[in-house]
């Protein structure tokens, strides 16, 4: 599915803005993005930024064909597996102060989540190693796909959470490439980094519905953080039904 454009001279992310590179599991996935697992047999799915998640490893198991893009795959499986064990210590190192914001009963507690984090990381970095066509290097807002190759576009822990390094553009940007590139766009969470909802979001999807992008709200069943958590879905008026 990679474009013959390739994922040359992509923008790299500033150092000092660098984002984490975490390891949601594929259960975490379904639950944030209202899904069972038989929507995604037969399903091309793409998984941007996938980080360190073990989604992708997953959907091909489940009979489904994945591909993950994020930035971090420029780099060979040896440097790769040293960023994500670092963040992955940084991160459980950082669970004590972040407590408030997580509801840690949805997952059996925190040392329970934190193997759960664990374990997809270390899945990830197997597959990245062993299936790398399914790792591409790429940094939004520019995908090096075909238009509409994917069925379904899932953007988790990204768009809306950095809104302090990225903007209303940016976003905008991001958004109208991924509803390129996929039938559906499915976009959690959409709250920012303080846990409040993105303050330009509605202004966002009234510029996305007038470029002809259709959106809604629904609520997930993640409740790893506390409180109503929501998923935007994005249909660009192209994709088929
Ligand atoms: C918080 S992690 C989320 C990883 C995984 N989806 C999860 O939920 O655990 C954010 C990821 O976004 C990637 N990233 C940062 N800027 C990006 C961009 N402009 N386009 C695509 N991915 C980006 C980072 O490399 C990092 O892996």
């Amino acid at each position: 599915v990679t474009d013959a454009a390739g994922a040359a001279g992509l923008p790299l992310v500033p150092t000092a803005a660098r984002v984490m590179i975490t390891s949601r599991d594929f259960g975490e996935y379904l639950a944030m993005f209202g899904l069972e697992p038989e929507r995604l047999r037969g399903a091309r799915v793409l998984d941007c930024p996938g980080g360190a998640s073990d989604f992708t490893a997953a959907v091909w198991e489940h009979g489904g064909r994945a591909v993950a893009a994020d930035p971090a795959y420029r780099s060979p499986p040896a440097a790769l597996a040293r960023l994500v064990l670092a963040d992955l210590a940084d991160g459980a190192r950082h669970v004590p102060a972040a407590a408030a914001g997580y509801d840690f009963s949805w997952t059996g507690g925190r040392e329970a989540y934190l193997r759960r984090r664990a374990a997809a990381a270390r899945r990830f970095l197997a597959d990245y190693a062993g299936s790398p066509g399914r790792y591409v290097a790429a940094c939004l807002p520019s995908l090096p796909f075909r238009g509409q190759v994917f069925s379904l576009a899932l953007v988790p822990n990204l768009l809306f959470t950095y809104a302090h390094l990225y903007g209303p553009a940016w976003h905008r940007a991001a958004i109208a490439e991924l509803a390129r590139v996929a039938c559906e766009v499915r976009i959690h969470p959409v709250t920012d980094a303080g846990g409040r909802v993105y303050r330009e979001l509605a202004p966002l999807r009234r510029e996305l519905a007038a470029g002809g992008i259709a959106t809604r709200l629904v609520e997930a069943g993640y409740r790893l953080h506390p409180g109503r958590q929501w998923t935007l879905v994005c249909r660009p008026a192209t994709a088929g039904r």
